[in-house]
């Protein structure tokens, strides 16, 4: 088959390495991809939000598969729009996509299915949200969450009530999440330990992929401000073993695309529960519709199966077949940031060591990587993630470190303690 991988950073890499490698593959393209990218997928020059190209050139190709990776081609009907075509996606409908494009429709939807969470109010209007969050009847601190897609960038955590009263002001007065923050969830904050569980899943059943562990803040220690992802490792098995695993299953995911049929809303694609361990149980901290950046780029290299074949089977209503094989290895991803990330960061910067011979257990998938001439140059604020792959975590750890320390750009800066999140559960 031909094979279509929409967007352009690690997450659409590490799909296209792994489609690339399927035997069932005949061409893979991506749209638009990445300088790393067109080095296994014939990239198209269509930005991943623009439907309209994606559709057209889709069609023009004959693809057979258009395989997904960020949540706004989906919010705005993507899949829709291909389905009309009889072009196959991995990835749900626009309104089956609201679970991660409206917060306060996942808190919702929540509520009304049993699936755990923590307590929230929806609010629509100023006064009321800045009524409600001077006298948190949850104490501090508080979630303030603009409800509409904010690249990443609407959730602010405040820890006091002058904090909890400027992020309503940011978000309703000042638009500073645009109309993604003309409505708010506020929620009280969950205390616990963060795992990552995504499933894939066929309308009526979800099958889990290995658990892994996001490490969010942009520096070591959890400190600094909240990023898209500065790492990852999988499996998590230390954090939520088989049965933690099995328990997630039936009291979230099983029961998320159950309600999600049951609301005329079949959940077709990658259900990602971002999940709190807490002392009083599991809850779900977010909803996502999509493969997690930059977790994916530690799943997809464990699997030891055709993936293509699998996705195909689930986007042409085959369903999501019998167990996933995975190998018994562990992989850990690491994010070499530009310089300012996650604020505004300088673009251009030359890239270097690339080109420098690497083990087989080094991927190095690029984020936001571009060409200039011969070179390789920075092109946003995630550049690279670097997989490394081993018998166990530290020598996947160890794999991935020793290749980073021979790459570089000015102002590079990563995180040196991705993976060991997990260690106070040890
Ligand atoms: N790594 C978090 C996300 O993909 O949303």
């Amino acid at each position: 088959m031909d094979v279509l991988v929409v967007g352009g950073g690690g997450r659409e890499h590490a799909l296209v390495w792994s489609l690339a490698n399927s035997e069932s593959v005949n061409a893979v393209y991506c749209a638009p991809g990445n300088a790393g990218i067109e080095l296994q997928a014939q990239c198209w020059n269509i930005p991943a939000d623009n439907v309209d190209m994606l559709v057209a050139a889709t069609v023009d190709r004959n693809v057979d598969l258009v395989v997904v990776g960020p949540e706004v081609p989906l919010a705005a009907g993507l899949a829709d729009r291909l389905a009309a075509e009889g072009v196959a996606c991995f990835g749900p409908s626009e309104n089956a996509a609201i679970l991660e494009g409206s917060k306060a429709f996942a808190k919702e939807f929540m509520a009304r299915h049993d699936i755990p969470t923590s307590a929230f109010k929806v609010f629509d209007e100023l006064n009321p949200a800045l009524n409600f969050v001077a006298d948190s009847p949850w104490g501090y601190p508080v979630v303030v969450k603009a409800d509409g897609l904010a690249a990443g960038k609407g959730v602010v955590i405040c820890n006091d009530p002058d904090e909890a009263s400027a992020a309503v002001r940011a978000a309703m007065m000042e638009q500073v999440f645009g109309e993604a923050g003309e409505r708010l969830v506020v929620e009280a904050f969950m205390h616990g330990i963060e795992v990552t569980c995504m499933a894939i899943c066929d309308g009526e059943k979800a099958l889990p992929l290995v658990i892994s562990q996001d490490h969010k803040a942009a520096f070591d220690g959890d400190e600094g401000p909240n990023t898209g992802g500065m790492g990852a490792y999988a499996p998590a098995s230390h954090v939520l073993d088989e049965a933690g695993t099995e328990r997630i299953l039936k009291e979230v995911l099983q029961p998320t695309v159950d309600g999600m049929a049951a609301e005329g809303r079949t959940f077709q694609g990658v259900l990602y529960a971002g999940l709190m361990l807490t002392d009083e149980g599991t809850q779900v901290l977010e909803f996502n519709c999509r493969f997690g950046d930059p977790e994916t780029q530690a799943v997809i290299p464990l699997l030891n199966e055709d993936f293509a074949l699998r996705l195909n089977g689930i986007a042409n209503g085959d369903g999501v077949g019998g167990p996933i094989r995975w190998s018994d290895r562990h992989a850990a991803c690491v994010v070499l940031a530009a310089p300012g990330y996650p604020g505004k960061s300088p673009l251009g910067l030359p890239i270097h060591g690339l080109a420098e011979p690497r083990d087989d257990d080094v991927l190095v998938f690029h984020a936001a990587t571009a060409r200039e001439g011969d070179q390789l140059v920075t092109n946003g604020g995630r550049v690279l993630s670097i997989t490394g792959l081993g018998d166990s975590l530290d020598t996947a750890l160890s794999n991935a470190y020793g290749a980073i320390h021979k790459i570089g750009f000015d102002g590079m800066h990563y995180r040196s303690d991705i993976g060991r999140r997990g260690e106070d559960k040890q």
